[in-house]
């Protein structure tokens, strides 16, 4: 009898004992595994495979009338910090797409031509490559499509086709390059378009912390950047990832998220110009965020100064609540909680690289 209840007690300890050890590995797992927006199983642990889907594609998909090539990447990048395209000969793509701030500008509002005010902050045109709509409002689908509205916009660098057409034809360097790039192909609008997409192209942000930790280096984020990443995917708790997907955090959809803004008079209305659903009032662009520290100020109205002042806004769930997106909600974070999410926030950016201008007398 003492024998078997010796053995009873022998057991209990050690079920107690495994249960113990069961309890701890169990919600030790418990804490790196979070539910995402898609409902995906989410394991926050370095280059684990359910955080692949964050991962770029190798290389942004390119038409098969423009595929990339040594020489339409050099074109494009002489066309697209040259500013003898505009009208006054003083602005380039690269004045409000500036390398320097993120490939955006550092003002709320881009100064067009003879710097008269534009509607609307500059985006960045980092991975711009993989978005499948483009420009606040989307009203274009492509690089290749959009590029050349610029140059010829009157109110942005009011290109004299009459004259910048003769000077691209005539100048030796540009002879050269376009023979190189486009052989047999006569200069026009559409191929100046095509040239610079090819340059765009090229502008990819993929070797962030962020992306080096997805990719299974231990070191690359903090406690403080994961916690941050956490907040990020919780549909409970920032919800960032419903609208800012994988891999290029944009869904490529539009949202009215309730900037101050929209309560203005003569609002702007964003896609709901170019198509007419309701939902669509006052909303835009789902921006990517990668290298987002760079390009202060947010928002298309640039009303955000910094990254503290995006999680504020999103924090009261939007200010406008007319027509404002479903998706916002005020959220439940804490102090702590918000800092963890500007810090993962610069946690996307990529260390800096200087770009080199083009020569454009010379090759
Ligand atoms: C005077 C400032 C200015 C100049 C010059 C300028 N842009 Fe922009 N760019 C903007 C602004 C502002 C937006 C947002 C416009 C909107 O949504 O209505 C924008 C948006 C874009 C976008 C959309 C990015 C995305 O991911 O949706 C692309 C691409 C782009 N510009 C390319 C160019 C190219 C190429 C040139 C030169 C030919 C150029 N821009 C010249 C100010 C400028
Ligand atoms: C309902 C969809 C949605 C949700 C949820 C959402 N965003 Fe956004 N985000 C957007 C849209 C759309 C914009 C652009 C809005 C505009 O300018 O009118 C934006 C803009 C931003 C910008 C400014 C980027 C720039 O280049 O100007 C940042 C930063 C940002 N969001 C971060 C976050 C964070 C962090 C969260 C979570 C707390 C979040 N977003 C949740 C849709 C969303």
């Amino acid at each position: 009898v003492n024998k078997n209840t010796a053995t009873k007690q022998l057991l209990g300890v050690l079920m107690l004992f495994s249960a113990l050890i069961g309890t701890t590995s169990f919600s030790q797992n418990n804490e790196n595994v979070i539910k995402d927006a898609d409902g995906d199983s989410v394991v926050l642990e370095p280059g684990h495979p359910s955080l692949k889907k964050w991962l770029l594609p190798e290389k942004p998909p390119a038409p098969d009338d423009n595929q990339p090539s040594l020489e339409r990447i050099a074109l494009g990048k002489k066309l697209f910090f040259d500013p003898r395209l505009s009208r006054d000969g003083n602005q380039s793509c690269g004045t409000c797409h500036n390398p320097s701030f993120g490939w955006a500008e550092p003002i709320a509002k881009s100064l067009g031509f003879q710097n008269k005010m534009m509607a609307r902050n500059s985006q960045s045109l980092v991975n711009s490559a993989y978005n499948l709509a483009l420009l606040w409002d989307g009203r274009k689908d492509t690089l290749d499509e959009q590029a050349i509205g610029p140059v010829g916009a009157p109110d942005i660098m009011n290109a004299d086709f009459e004259k910048l057409l003769p000077f691209l034809k005539e100048n030796s360097v540009y002879k050269k390059a376009f023979e190189q790039a486009y052989p047999g192909q006569p200069i026009t609008k559409p191929l100046i378009s095509k040239a610079l997409a090819s340059f765009e192209r090229t502008i990819i942000v993929k070797n962030t912390p962020f992306d080096r930790w997805i990719g299974g280096d231990s070191q690359a984020l903090t406690p403080q950047e994961i916690r941050g990443f956490r907040v990020f995917i919780d549909p409970d708790k920032g919800s960032c990832a419903s609208c800012h997907a994988a891999p290029n955090f944009t869904d490529n959809g539009f949202h009215n998220i309730g900037l101050s803004s929209f309560g203005d008079k003569e609002a702007d209305i964003g896609r709901f110009k170019h198509k007419k659903v309701k939902v669509l009032k006052g909303a835009f662009k789902t921006p990517s965020l990668r290298n987002v520290s760079r390009t202060a100020p947010y928002f298309h109205d640039g009303s955000a100064p910094d990254l503290m002042h995006v999680i504020e806004h999103y924090v009261k769930g939007g200010v406008v609540k007319e027509n404002i997106s479903k998706q916002m909600k005020p959220l439940n974070l804490s102090d702590a909680e918000q800092k963890d999410l500007v810090a993962f926030l610069k946690a996307l950016t990529a260390p800096y690289q200087p770009v080199e201008l083009p020569n454009l007398t010379e090759d």
